[in-house]
């Protein structure tokens, strides 16, 4: 069967991952989909800088219209961040009939419906399970798994670059300008890590996944967000001689038609469960009427964990594309917003 064609824009810390697994798991993914995966194009900044993977230099281009406009790659995988010019560049690419994925959460938080509902108009899949909490496949957990229930809460530890640093500020009395470093050197924070110690980057989460969990519209402007740039040591030294953890936690409810979401630094009784997820781990808490409480833990941040779950969105994509179908985590908005016009 012909070779699915990928176009990679970015070639980071995830970009460099999802190379690996696609190279690494070729076996895997053939059994998957039935066909080989190849990585065309690669859209990088700095052609001659030094990659963590093997790529052959003529795979590499710094122009994005080897791969938005080219008519022989099928699928986008988006892991270069940003978002006005990248909006454009997806925009672009799905008039061109290209399927999308995406590990971006600034930009999924701000333009989500508008690129949802152009791959939905053009036939194109948009899926975007990296965007929150890495390697934990939580948005197909809420899409998929708990699709039935009524959720009502969702809470949890979704940015892992704080919980790296209150971790080990925490339990090694270590600096906070020392820890934020060694969290960037992994390649856990944003390009700005502003947008993690501010707790802009697990509001922009925390809307995502309110949106999908309540099927309802979330906007980014509404969302408190206060992040753990002001928190110091001595307030983890008294937490912990209190009996309880420090964590940034995102937590959004819903009560009938309105929906909350905010982010803050809370502390946890130590036996909580939420105490005791560190490092660069996630974890999020979901509700539903029916199920009661769910818990998914796993890798928060990081460069295989994360493109584990975009070859995953991969794998989904190319099976649709056997099918003839597409859309999944667009459909389940859309399903609600139809069920709701046709109940007014
Ligand atoms: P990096 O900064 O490590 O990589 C970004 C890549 O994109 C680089 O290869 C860079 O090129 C390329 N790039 C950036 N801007 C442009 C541009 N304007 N034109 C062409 N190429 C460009 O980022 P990450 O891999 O860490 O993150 C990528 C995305 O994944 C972001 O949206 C991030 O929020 C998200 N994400 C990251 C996670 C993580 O753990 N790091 C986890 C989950 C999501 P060059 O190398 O030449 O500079
Ligand atoms: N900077 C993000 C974090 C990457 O630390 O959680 C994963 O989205």
């Amino acid at each position: 069967m012909k070779a699915i064609s990928i176009g990679l824009l970015g070639l980071g810390t995830v970009g460099s991952g999802v190379i690996k697994i696609i190279e690494n798991h070729q076996d895997k993914l053939m059994h998957q989909v039935g066909c080989p995966i190849k990585v065309k194009k690669v859209l990088v900044q700095e052609l001659g800088k030094e990659r963590a993977v093997p790529i052959d230099p003529s795979v590499l281009t710094t122009n994005v219209d080897d791969i938005i406009n080219n008519p022989e790659i099928d699928v986008v995988i988006e892991v270069m961040g940003g978002v006005e010019k990248t909006k454009e560049y997806l925009l672009q690419a799905i008039q061109n009939k290209k399927h999308i994925v995406t590990a971006n959460k600034d930009l999924m938080a701000v333009y989500g419906a508008e690129l949802l509902s152009a791959a939905s108009t053009n036939g194109c899949d948009l899926f975007y399970e990296a965007s929150v909490a890495g390697g934990i496949p939580i948005i197909r957990s809420l899409v998929d798994g708990l699709s039935s229930d009524r959720i009502t809460k969702l809470m949890g530890i979704v940015n892992g670059t704080t919980n790296f640093i209150l971790t080990k500020m925490t339990q090694e009395g270590l600096a906070y300008e020392d820890v934020l470093k060694e969290a960037q050197d992994l390649g856990y924070a944003e390009a700005n890590p502003a947008s993690d110690v501010e707790g802009l980057d697990a509001a922009r989460k925390m809307v995502i996944l309110a949106r999908l969990g309540f099927s309802m519209e979330v906007d980014l402007d509404d969302v408190k967000a206060t992040g753990i740039s002001m928190v110091n040591e001595e307030d983890l030294h008294y937490a912990e001689q209190l009996g309880y953890t420090m964590k940034l936690l995102g937590i959004a409810h819903r009560d009938d038609e309105k929906v909350e979401v905010s982010v803050q630094p809370t502390l946890l009784p130590k036996a909580h469960p939420l105490s005791s997820v560190n490092n660069e781990y996630n974890a999020v808490y979901v509700y539903g009427e029916a199920v009661g409480e769910t818990m998914f833990y796993g890798p928060g941040a990081g460069s295989l964990p994360t493109a584990t779950s975009i070859v995953s969105d991969l794998v989904a994509v190319v099976k649709n594309m056997r099918l003839g179908i597409n859309g999944s985590y667009a459909v389940a908005l859309q399903h609600e917003k139809n069920l709701k016009t046709s109940e007014e």
